[in-house]
C-alpha cells in the first residue's frame, strides 16, 4: 500500500521551497489529466543517503534531486544512466525492475532548449567557451561535446576546477582563465556562462563582447533574472542569444515520462507560467 492516494514524484533538496519543478509537473498533469502528484521534500544533506536507502518504501514513484544532493544520489542508486555516469551526478530517479535507477537529465535539457531555442545549432560545431568549472558546467561540457563543438575552453576562477574538468573529459577541453578570454573570443562559436555571476543577488558577469564574431550563440544557465547582463549585453551587441529557462524546463520532461507515462511537451504556456511565478515572488 503506497503512502500516497495517487502516484506521487518529488523533489529532494535543501533548501527546497525556491523549486519551480512542483509548479511544472503539475501544469502537466494537469493538461494530460493525470491523476497524480508531485511534491517538494526537503532532505538534509546529512540524511539523504539514508534516505534514498530507504526510498523504495517511501511510496514515491521517483523524482528529481537538487542541489546539495546530485553527487550523493549519484553514488546511493543501483544504477545509473550513461550521463549521469558521465557526470557523476544524479537530478532523476525512478524504479526500474524493481531497482532504482539514477538519470541525468541537465544535459539533455541543456541541448533539447538550444535545439528548440536557435535553429542552428546542431550543425553549428566550432570552439566553445564555458564560463565557470561547478556541475552546471559539467553538464555543458559533455553536451557541447556531444555535438561535436571543439576545442570547449573552460574559462574559470580557480584554474585548478578547470583543469580537473579537462582531464576528466579527455583532450576536446582546454582549461583556461579569465585573462585568456579575449583571446579566445574571436574565434568563439558559442559562449555559455554556467557561473553563479549575473543570478539574481550575485555580482554581474562582466565581459567585453567586442571582440566576439557576429556569428557568437550566447547562453546562460542562470534563469532569475531571465535576460541575465550577459545576455542583455550580448543582444546589445547583436548576437543571438538563448535564455536558460528552456533548460529548466526540458529536464523536467524525461522524468514525467517516466513517472506518469506520458512525454510532456514544453510549451510557451508553461514557459508563461513559470515566468508569471517568477514575477511573483
Ligand atoms: P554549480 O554546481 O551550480 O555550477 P558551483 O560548483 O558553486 O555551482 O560553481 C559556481 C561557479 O561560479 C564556479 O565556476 C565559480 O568559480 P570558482 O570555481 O572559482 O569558485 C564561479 N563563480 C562564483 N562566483 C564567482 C565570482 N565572483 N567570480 C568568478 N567566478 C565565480
Amino acid at each position: 500500500m503506497s503512502a500516497f492516494a495517487v502516484p506521487t514524484a518529488c523533489i529532494l533538496g535543501w533548501p527546497v521551497r525556491h523549486s519551480r519543478s512542483p509548479l511544472i509537473h503539475r501544469h502537466w498533469l494537469g493538461r494530460y489529466g493525470i491523476a497524480g502528484d508531485y511534491i517538494p521534500h526537503a532532505v538534509p544533506p546529512e540524511k539523504i543517503a539514508g534516505f534514498l536507502r530507504a526510498f523504495p518504501a517511501s511510496g514515491f514513484v521517483g523524482g528529481n534531486v537538487t542541489v546539495p544532493h546530485k553527487e550523493i544520489a549519484f553514488a546511493s542508486v543501483d544504477r545509473t544512466d550513461a550521463v549521469a555516469e558521465a557526470l557523476g551526478a544524479v537530478n532523476t530517479i525512478f524504479f526500474e525492475d524493481g531497482k532504482l535507477v539514477g538519470a541525468n537529465t541537465d544535459a539533455p535539457g541543456f541541448l533539447a532548449n538550444l535545439d528548440q531555442s536557435a535553429s542552428d545549432f546542431g550543425g553549428r560545431g566550432g570552439p566553445a567557451i564555458v564560463l565557470g568549472a561547478g556541475g552546471g558546467a559539467r553538464a555543458v561540457i559533455w553536451s557541447l561535446r556531444e555535438r561535436g563543438f571543439a576545442p570547449i575552453h573552460v574559462v574559470n576562477r580557480t584554474r585548478a576546477r578547470a583543469e580537473a574538468l579537462a582531464e576528466r573529459f579527455g583532450a576536446a577541453v582546454r582549461a583556461a582563465g579569465w585573462e585568456d578570454l579575449p583571446a579566445l573570443l574571436p574565434s568563439a562559436s558559442i559562449l555559455v556562462n554556467t557561473t553563479s555571476l549575473g543570478m539574481e543577488g550575485e555580482p554581474p558577469l562582466e565581459i567585453d563582447l567586442e571582440p566576439a564574431p557576429d556569428e557568437l550563440l550566447v547562453t546562460d544557465i542562470v534563469y532569475v533574472p531571465l535576460v541575465t547582463p550577459l545576455l542583455a549585453k550580448a543582444r546589445q551587441r547583436g548576437l543571438a542569444t538563448v535564455d536558460g529557462l528552456g533548460m529548466l524546463l526540458h529536464q523536467a520532461a524525461p522524468g514525467f515520462e517516466r513517472w506518469f507515462g506520458t512525454r510532456p511537451e514544453v510549451t510557451e504556456e508553461l514557459r508563461q507560467l513559470v515566468l508569471a511565478d517568477m514575477e511573483s515572488r
